[in-house]
């Protein structure tokens, strides 16, 4: 019932059905056995380019360097090339997964086998999502969910309406937002252990910021019995990269902390760090800012130790209690989703939307007709999946 209270969610379409199938929000107290989460091991990188298109290089990749005192976050603010907001489509880490399995079909076959032993596939901002509701008081999410061979895709869902409410920013979040970026410039560099020297900017500067261009890496790991292949954004290496996680570096920046609310706020900011990088085995380094995003100190955490943090904190939030219910919700959406009576239909693709519901929980439904064609967008699509990747699959 909460779900229609709620003005966070969009239920106008599609609407709930009468066979919708709901998992009740966790209690956000310890569980008495943690579930495994295993370190992530890289399977490839790739990079997106200015213009957006994807290349199984490197030439996004940057190395950190340390930032200039002071520097000056709102610095080429301006010139920031802003990639337009999109529906967080899953097409480039299929790419990527495609090329995984043309790899192992190459060196002696089993590929199409090791991706039915994959229980999920998503980006790893979807599944940082699972894993933090227990703690989220205040924004729903939605997503869609197709499983083929038994793997299970998932992907969020960003309605048209939603879409055009986060492309048009208010100008103080969107100068926030750039804060972020401006860190990576000025703690990046093309080459690593040096600081850019770029004419016409101040020292330390590693070039304009356009948002298009990322390197991203595709990690395969466990949680509990669910073996997962994620792919996300590594901001940069440490020194050289050596293909394992251990040299990537996640860059945050934060307010700097006044006093003991600053803390608290920033605390509570760490579960979605901590989970981002712990999902891809990634070290952080935060920029602290004042308000006016001038850089005071710059801070690095191991990913593993945050938890110790923050417990027994006014802000404490407890890692076990993600696992646990990231555990649950997968089994749920499992038992749901295979639990439902087959039909001819399941060859075309069947859509599933999970809604999430602050303080309320999941909900599971079958998408209706409308509510696919909604999600194909008119493009060349199977359900969500690109025809391209359905037709490999199928093969
Ligand atoms: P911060 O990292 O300092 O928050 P990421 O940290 O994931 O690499 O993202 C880089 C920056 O993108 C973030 O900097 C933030 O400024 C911006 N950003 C990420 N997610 C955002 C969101 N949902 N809304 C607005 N800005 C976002
Ligand atoms: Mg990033
Ligand atoms: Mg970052």
């Amino acid at each position: 019932p909460a779900i229609h209270d709620n003005p966070d969610i969009d239920i106008a379409s599609p609407r709930l059905q009468p066979s919708d199938h709901h998992l009740v929000y966790p209690s956000t107290t310890s569980t008495t056995k943690p579930v495994s989460f295993q370190q992530p091991t890289p399977l490839l990188t790739f990079s997106y380019d200015q213009s957006r298109t994807l290349s199984f290089t490197d030439s996004a990749l940057r190395y950190y360097v340390d930032p200039p005192h002071g520097a000056e976050l709102r610095y080429g603010y301006e010139r920031w090339i802003k990639r337009p907001e999109e529906k967080g489509r899953i097409d480039g880490l299929l790419k990527a997964i495609s090329r995984v399995k043309q790899k192992m079909e190459d060196s002696g076959g089993g590929g199409s086998e090791w991706l039915r032993g994959i229980g999920i596939v998503s980006w790893r901002g979807v599944m940082t999502k699972i894993l933090t509701a227990p703690y989220e008081d205040r924004d729903g999410w939605e997503m869609n969910v197709m499983q083929v061979d038994g793997t299970l895709y998932l992907e969020e869902h960003v309605s048209d309406a939603k879409l055009i409410e986060k492309e048009d920013m208010k100008p103080h979040h969107r100068l926030q937002s750039y804060y972020g970026y401006s860190f990576e410039a000025w703690s990046t560099s093309s080459r690593p252990d040096r600081m850019e020297a770029l004419p016409g900017h101040p020292s330390g500067w590693g070039g304009d910021v356009n948002t298009s261009v990322q390197w991203c890496s595709v990690v395969k790991t466990k949680l509990g019995d669910t073996r997962m292949v994620i792919g996300g954004e590594v901001d940069c290496v440490r020194d050289k990269f050596s293909g394992q996680t251990t040299s990537f570096v996640e860059l945050k920046t934060s307010l700097v902390i006044r006093g003991p609310q600053d803390e608290a706020r920033f605390e509570k900011k760490l579960l979605k760090f901590y989970f981002q990088s712990f999902l891809l085995g990634v070290p952080i380094v935060v920029g602290f800012r004042t308000p006016s995003g001038q850089l005071t100190t710059v801070q690095s955490f191991k990913t593993i130790q945050i938890p110790r943090l923050v417990r027994g904190k006014p802000g404490a939030w407890d890692p076990t209690v993600c696992l646990d219910w990231g555990d649950r919700f997968l089994r749920f959406l499992r038992s749901v989703i295979q639990g439902s009576p087959s039909t001819a239909e399941d060859d075309k693709g069947r859509v599933w939307r999970a809604k999430f519901n602050p303080r309320a929980g999941v909900t599971v439904s079958l998408l209706d007709e409308t509510g696919v064609s909604e999600v194909v967008a008119g493009e060349d699509r199977v359900g969500f999946l690109p025809r391209w990747y359905w037709d490999e699959l199928r093969r």
